[in-house]
């Protein structure tokens, strides 16, 4: 498949872009200072904190899987079977008590954080995917 360009020099803090590539969604994220914050604080939930996982490229092996600490890419697809998660913004702190954002997949109920990590205890076994992807600038990404 063809590299896909994203314009995301509008794109505002909370706000997501997707996008396909390669026939699968992919999903680009502006996040805010907050909620960068936020995915210091609950490693001790989550199956794998710092993607250890091989399949992951190595930009995505940190607390913030992203080149960019406000710029978040995945491809939208659980890691579980295969629907695609919902991406709540506001109201996650109904899944997982104390954190405001994240992606919950509505199939069998697994979460993730706004780093794609998977919380512990649900049925997806790996982290979100990370797409490989570059910045040709601030405001755009090359994905592929
Ligand atoms: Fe997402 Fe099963 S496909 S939890």
């Amino acid at each position: 498949g063809a590299p896909v360009e994203v314009d995301i020099s509008k794109l505002e803090d909370g706000q997501m872009v997707r996008v396909e590539w390669r026939g699968k969604p992919v999903w680009v994220v502006r996040r805010s200072d907050a909620v960068l914050s936020e995915l210091g604080s609950h490693d001790g939930q989550l199956r794998d904190p710092q993607s250890a996982e091989p399949q992951q490229p190595g930009y995505a092996q940190n607390e913030y899987r992203s080149v960019k600490p406000e710029i978040f890419l995945a491809v939208g697809i659980c890691t579980h079977l295969g629907c695609s998660p919902t991406y709540l913004p506001n109201t996650f702190s109904e899944q997982v008590s104390g954190i405001s954002a994240g992606f919950f997949c509505p199939c069998h109920g697994s979460k993730f954080d706004m780093a794609g990590r998977v919380f512990s205890g649900v049925p997806a076994p790996l982290n979100l995917v990370v797409p490989p992807h570059t910045f040709l600038d601030d405001g755009t990404i090359l994905i592929g």
